[in-house]
């Protein structure tokens, strides 16, 4: 459990599942998460899922919530992966539409980042998304993350070819930046945070 500024981060667990159902059936967060809209998928089908991903140890999937009210709001993942000596996480997140514009999205991404490269040891991170998805692309570059490359023309949606977009960060870059980048979004309590997590 990663309890940042005012969310938390922790586990999936079974109970979370019919919200995760919902979310997932959501057209306008599917549009924007995924690039597909129409994802109607079964309550069945997200129970295997969770069961096949908690099987496998390079998959870190985790509940938003509201450190305030408890209150479930999305989740976040970091797939990892290796190439030769070099260790990647592949980030992703959603966030029910209530709480958009809120800068919870920094916050999470942030949380993504010190559970990459601050807990994991982690030498990189990249996302991808969708051409039209703004908001995620500049929280990804408000958080550090450069765009690197597009895949053109790759996803159709609503009746229309888009790009798809790549970002990245890499340990260096991230650590550099890492206490500003923590006291900008993190205000008030932005210390308090840096102190629970450093030895002294
Ligand atoms: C993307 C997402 C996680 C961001 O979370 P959030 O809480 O809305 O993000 P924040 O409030 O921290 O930041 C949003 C930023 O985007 C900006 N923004 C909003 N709409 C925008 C637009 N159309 N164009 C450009 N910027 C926009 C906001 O002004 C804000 O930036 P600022 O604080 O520097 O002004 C959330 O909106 C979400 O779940 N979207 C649907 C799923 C998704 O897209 N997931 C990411 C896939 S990579």
């Amino acid at each position: 459990m990663l309890e940042i500024g005012p969310v938390i981060l922790r586990s999936w667990e079974k109970n979370d599942l019919e919200k995760i159902h919902r979310w997932e059936n959501d057209f306008q967060l599917m549009l924007y998460s995924r690039g597909i809209p129409h994802n109607m998928k079964p309550y069945e089908n997200v129970v295997d899922y969770f069961d096949e991903e908690r099987k496998n140890e390079n998959r870190l999937h985790y509940v938003i919530l509201l450190k305030e009210s408890n209150e479930a709001i999305g989740t976040a993942v970091i797939r990892l992966s290796q190439w030769g000596i070099v260790r990647s996480g592949n980030i992703g997140t959603y966030i029910d539409k209530k709480y958009w514009n809120k800068g919870i999205g920094k916050i999470v991404t942030i949380a993504l980042l010190e559970l990459s490269f601050h807990f994991l040891n982690l030498d990189r991170c990249e996302a991808g998304s969708i051409e039209y998805n703004k908001r995620a692309h500049r929280v990804l570059e408000e958080c550090g993350f450069k765009k690197v490359g597009v895949h053109r023309k790759s996803a159709f949606v609503l009746g229309k070819r888009w790009d798809w977009f790549f970002f990245d960060i890499l340990k260096e870059e991230y650590l550099q930046m890492r206490e500003d980048l923590i006291r900008k979004y993190l205000g008030d309590v932005a210390e308090d945070y840096l102190k629970k997590v450093t030895l002294s």
